[in-house]
């Protein structure tokens, strides 16, 4: 008879259920599991775990619970009185940098399994970054509202949050924040150096530099597709500092990772015995209910930034750190930013801004040894998920190459990588990365040559009789977060085709887009408030003169203020071109750059309620 319940709807047979499980049978089978499941416990209370309220009572629901992982051939000893353990996984084929997860998941569930839990594992929306158009940004908020909801709403008592190719990183740690459910955070790994003639090519960062020669006339078809077939060595993320690696460093700097995790390539052996570890560890969070509320404090989000500087990481990192302070209810500024870069030098010799790779960075001692380095301004009480604090999780770590990772008197750059400027072009501010930039365009002066939207300036830019020098100021607008939608990176403009010939290979480019974190130039990105909502870029023409001055962290726009009302009040708002589905959600409520840009109704240390109706 039970078989037969095991295939009928739950709803239809409900009432059939309530009286066979008042019959004795059912009451004696109830007791023997009951004794079987007292008998695998150790000293640990079930009761006190979250999934208990699934499957621990005695009554009817959770029968019904019970009854169905059966069905599934999972029985009494897999997960009665242990942890459940999500694994939450956004691989899928359209991935290019999770292909390895289907492994990793296997090796995850061992640990768990090792340290008494049971695993299960739950996929969610997969954000692949060279695949999805118009960009994965658009969806960052939709993985990490995902998220929430399905540990919220599930049987979980702790997650392995599995990611790594760019906005999985911020949007699975968002998500995780908002249900406060323990959680351990598993970076996919960078890829594998790859090699081309006598050359180490880094994804994204060479790519974008190989192109520039080409266009310029200096590259053949045949180098073109050597490059093609090798730069993507293996699997795993960008192997440049890009954003992929910059988030799991600040992940790992958050203590939401295992020590370690962020420069480990995604396919050697010790990523393997990490996956392993971070399953065992990730039952102990259970069991200890460390939520990542203990780990996201205004101290632990300092110290993101401060990795973020000293990394001379990605841009789109300060969007994301914004957004997970908000997550945890910690207001936070761009001025932060600004305040800490004087505090910190960028010492990690990476590319975009330097010369090694992710691989270099892991064999010179990684995270840790590199903020062993800046122990004096680094808030080192900060918890781990392993069990310590970050002081402790650095101490004893080594350089082992002081060309990757520099010393404190040999910087990469004296302060931090990136710097926040305002000025009338940017009145809520905007962001530069300094250290991928030339130093000799800091201070710039020149006409502004502007663009309307993405496709213009790709029609136009290689066009030979394009009115622009060297010295010209590249702008593109309808790129935000609503102008283009969704924030793209197309905020690296290509340089005009006519100067790459000359021999230029940075220009100053303005515009309220983001940039892969693996590129790099004079690129003044996120501007706010973005053009869509009339901010500055909407206005200024070309012709007006801009400038640039990093050292005073300005960006001006030299056109009088009468004229600028004029201009304001000539200006037509676009139509909005969304109005149904998850698009028009985002243009509802997404925030601006410098606000993180996340739903304006997701910020704030609000955990919804727990499910209360069994
Ligand atoms: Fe996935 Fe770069 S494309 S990390």
């Amino acid at each position: 008879m039970i078989a037969t319940f095991l295939v009928l709807d739950y709803d239809i047979i409900s009432g059939f259920l309530l009286e066979y499980a008042l019959s004795k049978p059912w009451q004696e089978l109830h007791s023997q599991l009951m004794n079987q499941q007292s008998n695998t416990q150790t000293d640990r209370d079930a009761r006190q775990l979250r999934s208990h309220r699934w499957f621990g009572p005695d009554d009817l629901r959770s029968f019904g619970h019970r009854s169905r992982l059966k069905g599934m051939g999972i029985d009494d000893a897999d997960f009665r009185g242990k942890p459940i353990i999500a694994l939450v996984n956004t691989w899928s084929d359209l991935n290019t940098c999770h292909s390895h997860f289907p492994q990793r998941v296997d090796e995850i569930k061992r640990g768990v399994l090792q340290a008494g839990g049971f695993p299960v594992e739950v996929p969610a929306i997969s954000l692949g970054e060279m695949l999805m158009k118009p960009t994965t940004m658009l969806y960052r908020n939709l993985l990490s509202m995902e998220t929430e909801e399905l540990l919220r709403c599930n049987p979980i008592d702790g997650a392995v949050l599995m990611g790594g190719c760019d906005k999985t990183v911020p949007a699975l740690i968002m998500g995780a924040i908002s249900a406060d459910i323990p959680s351990i955070f598993f970076p996919a790994g960078p890829m594998l150096k790859a090699h081309w003639k006598n050359e180490t090519l880094g994804s994204g960062s060479d790519a974008w530099k190989f192109w520039a020669e080409r266009c310029a006339g200096n590259l053949c078809d045949g180098d073109w597709n050597a490059i093609e077939n090798c730069i993507a060595r293996s699997a795993g993320t960008c192997m440049t500092m890009g954003t992929a690696s910059t988030m799991a460093c600040i992940a790992e700097t958050l203590g939401l990772t295992l020590s370690g995790a962020s420069s480990i390539p995604a396919v050697v052996a010790e990523h393997s015995r990490l996956a392993v570890a971070t399953g065992r560890r990730a039952v102990e969070l259970a069991w200890s209910n460390l939520r990542p509320s203990r780990f996201i404090t205004p101290q632990s989000i300092d110290n993101a930034i401060m990795t973020q500087l000293t990394i001379g990481g990605s841009t789109n990192a300060i969007v994301h750190i914004i957004a997970m302070a908000g997550r945890a209810g910690i207001a936070l500024s761009l001025d932060r930013f600004d305040e800490l870069s004087e505090k910190v030098p960028v010492l990690a010799d990476l590319r975009p801004s330097g010369r090694f790779l992710m691989e270099d960075f892991h064999q010179a001692g990684g995270l840790a040894a590199l903020l062993s380095r800046l122990q004096d301004v680094l808030n080192l009480d900060c918890p781990t998920v392993g069990g310590t604090t970050l002081g402790g999780q650095i101490a004893g770590a080594e350089v082992l190459n002081d060309q990757v990772i520099r010393t404190r008197d040999n910087p990469l750059w004296r302060t931090g990588g990136t710097c926040i400027l305002r000025g009338n072009l940017a009145p809520n501010g905007c962001v530069i990365k300094t250290v991928a930039a030339e130093s000799r365009l800091l201070t710039h002066r020149g006409p502004a040559l502007v663009f309307d939207n993405y496709p213009e300036l790709k029609s136009k830019i290689n066009d030979p009789d394009l009115p622009v020098t060297q010295d010209t100021v590249l702008i593109l607008r309808s790129a935000g977060p609503l102008g283009a939608p969704g924030f793209p990176e197309w905020g690296m403009l290509p340089i005009p085709q006519k100067l790459l010939k000359a021999g230029v290979r940075d220009m100053v480019r303005i515009s309220d887009a983001r940039m892969s974190g693996t590129s790099y130039g004079t690129c003044v990105l996120h501007v706010s408030p973005e053009s869509h909502l009339g901010g500055p870029l909407a206005l200024i023409r070309d012709g007006d003169i801009v400038e640039l001055h990093v050292p005073h962290r300005r960006l001006n726009w030299l056109v009088d203020d009468a004229e600028i009302a004029r201009r304001k009040a000539a200006w037509q708002p676009p139509t909005n071109r969304w109005n149904r589905g998850y698009n028009k959600l985002f243009a509802n409520h997404v925030t601006q750059a410098h606000e993180g840009c996340d739903f304006d109704f997701l910020a704030g240390r609000s955990p919804g309620a727990e499910p209360d109706i069994f």
